[in-house]
């Protein structure tokens, strides 16, 4: 497993994802976390609207069971999503008391004293940024968050953030070989395709020039949370070539598509999903494989996307 600095933290460059816990078997999310920890991660993701809360409770309890010293792990968490009862996305809110009490509620939850990085989970365009400034700064003084970071943003809300005095250690991006928005408008400048038009809002180039940490979500999945490529008849030719680099490289097809996130430098980790002990133990592999040059753009193509 290689590493990478977040902020003050040596963090692992695959994070295990914890939004898929909160209705799998207790003992079956404990081995996938031991797993983890043998393959070399020390960082766990996680948000207040995971399962209702209920991600962050099991993950809670899952970490208590297993004894791991709090020290040993950096546990990320993101509030900013506000669901209605039947679990339904109905606004974004970054307002002071809504930051604050999520904050709270999942400290309780997670069963720990502190949260070492909190996300801002989906831009809320009615922030007022001067109340997130205060409400991080309380946070940072009463011990309870260390760290601060964004998800999904542009590399504009980015700046505008920044200029109010508050540090991002980390933007979470959606990025796989079955979304490639990030990165397509950067080979198509000046054109009249569908790929040039900027999608990501320039986080990738923002994030590199500012040296902040690009995680990448969803790593596996094709367009918004359509499924998985890997093995995935619709897609012949891309699993061809995953096939033919897992046999270079000694590991998974899966491996392959987490370490084509990571050959890239914005992104300096991939957030996994699986719920699978067997899969986290294959994909903790994929922190080892150096990528290619060469490789990397063979799987680019065989997206289908084309190169001007
Ligand atoms: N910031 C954001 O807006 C945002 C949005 C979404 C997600 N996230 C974060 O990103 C993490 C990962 O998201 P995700 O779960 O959608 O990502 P993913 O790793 O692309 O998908 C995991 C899902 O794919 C399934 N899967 C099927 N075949 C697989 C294979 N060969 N290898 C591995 N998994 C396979 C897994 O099933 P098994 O469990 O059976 O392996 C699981 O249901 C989340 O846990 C969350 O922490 C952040």
């Amino acid at each position: 497993m290689r590493y990478c600095t977040l902020g003050e933290m040596n963090a692992s460059r695959i994070v295990m994802g914890c939004m898929r816990i909160g209705d799998k078997p207790l003992e079956q999310t404990e081995k996938v976390i031991v797993n983890a920890c043998s393959g070399g991660v020390n960082m766990f993701d996680l948000a207040d609207v995971y399962g209702g809360g209920n991600c962050e409770k099991v993950f809670g309890v899952a970490m208590r069971d297993l004894e791991i010293p709090r020290k040993n792990y950096i546990l990320q968490t993101k509030c900013g999503i506000c669901k209605d009862g039947e679990g339904n996305i109905h606004r974004f809110n970054f307002g002071k008391d809504y930051i604050l009490n999520s904050v709270e509620n999942s400290l309780k939850r997670l069963n720990t004293e502190y949260i070492d990085i909190l996300l801002l989970h989906r831009p809320d365009t009615l922030v007022d940024t001067d109340e997130v400034g205060e409400a991080f700064e309380r946070l940072q003084e009463d011990g309870k968050v260390r760290a601060f970071g964004v998800s999904n943003f542009s590399a504009m809300q980015m700046k505008l953030f920044r200029s109010c005095g508050i540090e991002i250690v980390a933007n979470q991006m959606q990025f796989s070989l079955g979304h490639t928005a990030p990165v397509d408008a950067g080979f198509n400048v000046n054109m009249y395709k569908e790929e040039s038009v900027t999608r990501a809002g320039d986080a990738m180039e923002y994030c590199r020039l500012r040296k902040i940490p690009v995680q990448a979500w969803s790593p596996l999945q094709y367009g918004f949370f359509k499924g998985v490529f890997v093995g995935n008849d619709r897609f012949p030719v891309l699993n061809k070539e995953l096939d033919r680099q897992a046999e270079k490289y000694g590991v998974s097809p899966s491996a392959i598509a987490l370490a084509w996130i990571l050959r890239h430098p914005a992104f300096k980790q991939v957030v996994t999903g699986t719920t699978s002990p067997e899969r986290m133990t294959e994909l903790c592999k994929a922190g080892d494989v150096m990528m290619s040059h060469e490789d990397w753009y063979a799987l680019y193509l065989a997206t289908g996307k084309i190169l001007p």
